[in-house]
């Protein structure tokens, strides 16, 4: 197949760009903005690569995702990676979500509808919002609690709105929280790590005990392939982890892992509007042949193993515009020696 990939600079859609161009012969462009999330780094190892190219631009700007789109000829469709991510930041500065996460989804759609190109949306279990017991279903109503999920769920019903109004080909793949390599160290399981190898403070939000459902960074690549490939058109498809397990227990493991001591850990404020408890129901995207693969254990593991000894590609972040993020987040310098 021939792609279009947009925020393939970023953690999951680097593994989707590997997976599609090694694994599956694919040719893919990706269209990246290179935001403080996006990193050339992480597709490093496909520099040089005939079937793999890369453009700078934002999705919000018809001009750059046209010459994107120029640059990969015949397409077969588009698949959006691309967005504002973090919650923390969604709740300081909500307006680039919007702006991504919105009117970058509209651009998008726009391009693939006047080309008439196959599009997959890459979404969360985060518009559901929280659910104290049970899972959702793709069926469940949207109820996003943060600027972020909100802005991913306004971009979801978009992009149903171009298959029921115009025919588009579209589908929704909702992921439960993504974990593995090159994962920018302001989400949980990396800033943990992190933290823990350098003998800093491990910040838990509020009492620790809301749950995630966690998923291997492949797996969730590999089911927006399946799903890209053999989707039913207009059909939304979650994608949950096989290990859902609260906060604090999770750092407790990984306080193990990296040799820290549980001392390190501190409760800090939680976060507005946190949600308790996400859990999803996969048996839609299972009846397409996924399963995931990677226990939580074996994929902590893995994880751990990648950060302690890839320090070239966290230790320019940790020593550059992210300590300031960190500063102003936790309210103290982050510990980098
Ligand atoms: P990330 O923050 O690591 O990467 C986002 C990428 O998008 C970066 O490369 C960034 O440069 C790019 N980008 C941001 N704004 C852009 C713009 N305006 N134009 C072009 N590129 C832009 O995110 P991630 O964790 O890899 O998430 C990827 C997608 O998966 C997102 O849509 C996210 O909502 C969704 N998702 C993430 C998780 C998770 O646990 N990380 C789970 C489910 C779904
Ligand atoms: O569920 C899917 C979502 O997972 C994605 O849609 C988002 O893009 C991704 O960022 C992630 O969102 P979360 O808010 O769940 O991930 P985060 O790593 O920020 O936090 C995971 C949990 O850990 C959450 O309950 C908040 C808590 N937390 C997080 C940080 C950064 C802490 O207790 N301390 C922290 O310092």
């Amino acid at each position: 197949m021939r792609l279009l990939v947009c925020g393939g600079a970023g953690f999951i859609g680097s593994h989707f760009v590997r997976q599609r161009v090694r694994e599956h012969g694919d040719t893919v462009v990706v269209l990246d903005k290179l935001t403080y999330a996006g990193r050339r780094e992480n597709l490093q190892d496909l520099e040089g690569e005939p079937k793999f190219a890369f453009k700078q631009g934002a999705i919000e700007d018809p001009a750059a995702v046209d010459g994107a789109l120029a640059l990969l000829g015949a397409a077969d469709g588009i698949v959006n990676f691309a967005a504002e991510t973090h919650v923390d930041r969604s709740i300081a500065a909500p307006d680039a979500f919007v702006q991504t996460n919105v009117v970058g989804t509209y651009t998008l759609l726009e391009a693939a509808r006047e080309r008439q190109l196959r599009y997959l949306q890459v979404s969360t279990d985060e518009v559901y919002g929280s659910i104290p017991t049970g899972s959702f279903t793709e069926d469940s109503p949207l109820r996003p609690s943060s600027p972020y999920s909100a802005t991913k769920a306004g971009a979801d019903l978009l992009v149903q709105s171009y298959f029921r109004t115009f025919g588009l080909e579209t589908v929704v793949c909702r992921g439960s929280n993504n974990y593995g390599p090159y994962q920018y160290p302001e989400k949980l399981i990396p800033l943990m790590i992190l933290n823990g190898l350098h003998g800093d403070l491990l910040p838990v939000y509020g009492d620790g005990l809301q749950v995630r459902n966690w998923l291997y960074v492949e797996d969730f690549a590999r089911a927006i392939g399946i799903a890209f490939e053999r989707g039913r058109p207009g059909e939304v498809y979650n994608v949950g982890g096989p290990d859902e397990v609260t906060n604090i227990e999770l750092v407790k493991r990984i306080v193990a892992l990296t040799g820290a001591s549980e001392e390190q850990i501190e409760h800090v404020r939680d976060r507005p509007g946190h949600d308790r408890r996400y859990s999803l129901s996969s048996e839609r995207i299972k009846g397409l042949g996924w399963r995931p693969t990677v226990t939580l254990e074996e994929g902590l593991a893995r994880t751990v193993a990648w950060y302690k000894a890839n320090g070239w590609w966290w230790e320019p972040i940790r020593s550059g515009a992210y300590r300031a993020y960190f500063e102003q987040q936790y309210g103290r310098p982050l510990r980098t020696g």
